[in-house]
């Protein structure tokens, strides 16, 4: 394409010699009465344009499903392009000149209809493609053409999946599946001044991958994958709708979409279903294992129909982290939604599993007054047995990074940040009844923890006083390791059992042994407990009620008391330990005082209450005032 005398013909012939296709000018294909009023000097309008490029619509479907072809076509303005590809696609190169250049060469020609004259209104019209290859017609002929060709080539040397978002897990990720031997392409957004060149410069770094192409226009980056198109976004959740949006218009029936990101669940169920209108299937997948994760091997969570997963399961497989056995640590989810929902619990186990090593870390460091070289192998200890845990590995690594001579961990300002998934595994929890006190303590302490100023001023209005007695250290540590044991138990009983309670409501068959299994490895929450779970929930649905943890807890429940009672006597917060507490005591108590609720419930609001030998029967009301 281009504005007569860009050299469209000759570079068009000998593109289709090179490439063993059939030339079109479209021009040929022109009405007489265009042609006639073309030849008097009038230039056409989009009326006259409209069943030319109709016509010429029709032909490069024909064109295209009989092995294509080359055609030379002005196809000036957008419009006109998008109407030229209704029914195809086309790799579009753009012949772009200086208009005096063009002009000259226009004036040497005697065999053509087209005026001089015309040119101006030519380029007056003329909207430059944003996409496509643009070659520069002020080149030798033969150049131009190996340019394109080259181009076309790379355009043509189909990805068999593509990656949207070169953030840090973006680009792992894309790294990892390369490696793999898969051809994919990337594409990053074009921001000027901002995110620029960013596809192409991560080509370049990573030129031993050859199976890899870069892209800055979302147009040629789709089209270079084989369908059905398999595309994972990896971007920032507020750019999801619009990146979606874009896609939905250049992705055809069949192809999937994948979001790898933290996405709200319900939100991945809707764009599952407005995607679905398109004949487009949309799979959310939870990835977890931060940047060294997605590059080394992730777990990766997939929620969407059976179909699309089938379609993917091959990469995702690929990409993940291994089991012990060897398996990958990906498996089929359940339905639209699912993958997220379950990534999301994954962090709220997540958020209160680090709130308990900080607490772990507050009573070694500040009630017993260890150094940071004793906590260290007391943890490392802790980290050869049940204990063990990715995240106690880090917070191993990260007591011995100094700073010069101080720990850089003292100079980190103790405000911590969340971006939102712990807050959603709360709000879930209510939504499906299910009482998750230490989730919602470990998010609380984060929001705590923000209160910087207040807690400075605080600490002044209150001080400590005096403290208990240092009891024999080596017990207490003994006792903290159970009762850090117990805690991390009950996390992971509630965080299943949250997951339990969505899938029995919404249908969708969560394996919950399968899910222990994905997170064994490539996680952040990967642990030697998670392994021991994997095995438990293939026999038992509850983690407190299978025969093992209860003999694990049994064995626990007097540190664990005492752990928190001790702590909170000695002044330190325990938020997490003494909501998991709370909850095993609220757990194991037969008979509670929740009847005192309802009695009170029925007084003051007539509200009703069943009786006890009777559990499932009638509702009574009594008036409770006394008599006389
Ligand atoms: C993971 C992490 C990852 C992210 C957290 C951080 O599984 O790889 O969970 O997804 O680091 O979501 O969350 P906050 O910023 O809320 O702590």
């Amino acid at each position: 394409m281009g504005v007569s005398g860009s050299g469209k013909t000759t570079i068009g012939e000998l593109l289709a010699t090179r490439f063993g296709l059939p030339f079109f000018d479209a021009d040929d294909f022109h009405s007489a009465a265009n042609i006639e009023k073309m030849r008097n000097g009038v230039a056409l309008n989009d009326q006259d344009r409209q069943p030319w490029l109709s016509g010429l619509a029709e032909n490069i479907r024909l064109w295209r499903n009989s092995g294509g072809a080359v055609l030379a076509c002005s196809a000036l303005k957008e419009s006109y392009r998008q109407l030229l590809t209704t029914n195809s696609q086309a790799y579009w190169v753009f012949l772009n000149g200086h208009p005096e250049l063009i002009l000259q060469r226009l004036q040497k020609r005697t065999d053509h209809y087209m005026s001089p004259g015309l040119l101006d209104s030519q380029f007056s019209v003329l909207e430059k493609p944003a996409y496509g290859i643009h070659a520069d017609v002020s080149l030798p002929v033969d150049v131009i053409v190996e340019q394109i060709a080259v181009s076309i080539d790379k355009t043509n040397r189909s990805s068999e999946f593509g990656f949207i978002g070169l953030g840090v897990m973006g680009k792992s990720l894309a790294l990892n599946l390369a490696e793999k031997g898969v051809a994919i392409s990337v594409y990053n957004r074009h921001v000027a001044g901002f995110e620029e060149g960013i596809a192409n410069s991560f080509v370049t770094v990573n030129k031993h991958h050859a199976a890899i192409q870069g892209f800055e226009n979302l147009v040629d980056f789709v089209r270079s994958i084989k369908r059905p198109r398999k595309i994972l976004l990896m971007i920032f959740a507020g750019a999801i709708d619009a990146q979606i949006a874009e896609l939905a218009d250049l992705m055809e029936p069949g192809d999937v979409l994948i979001d790898g990101g933290n996405s709200n669940y319900k939100q991945t169920a809707e764009r599952a279903e407005a995607l679905a209108k398109n004949q487009l299937f949309f799979i959310g997948a939870g990835v977890s294992g931060g940047e060294e994760g997605a590059r080394k091997g992730p777990a990766i969570m997939p929620g969407g129909s059976s179909e699309a997963y089938s379609l993917c399961e091959r990469y995702f497989n690929l990409m993940a982290a291994r089991d012990k056995s060897g398996k990958p640590c990906s498996a089929y989810i359940g339905p639209e939604g699912s993958g997220h929902f379950v990534k999301m619990v994954h962090n709220g186990i997540e958020y209160a599993e680090m709130q308990l090593l900080a607490e772990v870390y507050s009573l070694l460091r500040n009630h017993l007054e260890i150094t940071g070289t004793g906590i260290i192998e007391i943890l490392k200890a802790w980290n050869l047995f049940e204990q063990g845990s990715y995240l106690l590995e880090i917070t191993i690594d990260i007591l011995q990074k100094k700073e010069g001579d101080e720990l850089l961990l003292d100079k980190i300002l103790d405000k911590a940040q969340q971006k939102g998934t712990g807050n959603w595994s709360v709000g879930a929890a209510l939504e499906y009844g299910v009482p998750y006190s230490p989730l919602s303590e470990a998010v609380m302490a984060r929001s705590l923890s923000a209160m910087k100023s207040e807690r400075v001023k605080a600490a002044k209005l209150y001080p400590q006083g005096p403290k208990p007695a240092n009891q024999n250290s080596a017990d207490f540590i003994n006792s903290l390791k159970n009762a850090y044991q117990a805690a991390r138990i009950i996390n992971h009983e509630i965080g299943f059992n949250l997951m339990q309670q969505a899938s029995a409501q919404n249908g969708w068959q969560l394996n919950l042994s399968e899910i222990a299994r994905i997170w064994t490895n490539g996680c952040i929450i990967r642990s030697s407990l998670m392994q021991e779970l994997s095995e438990t929930l293939k026999t038992s649905n509850s983690i407190l009620m299978a025969p093992t943890v209860v003999e694990k807890m049994s064995g626990r429940q007097k540190d664990f008391r005492f752990i928190v009672a001790q702590g909170m006597q000695a002044g330190f917060a325990l938020p997490v330990f003494s909501a998991a507490l709370n909850h095993f005591l609220g757990f194991i108590t037969a008979n509670s005082t929740a009847n005192l609720l309802q009695a009170q419930r029925d007084y003051f609001g007539a509200h009703t209450y069943q009786r006890k030998n009777d559990p499932e029967g009638s509702y009574f009301h009594t008036d409770w005032k006394p008599q006389g």
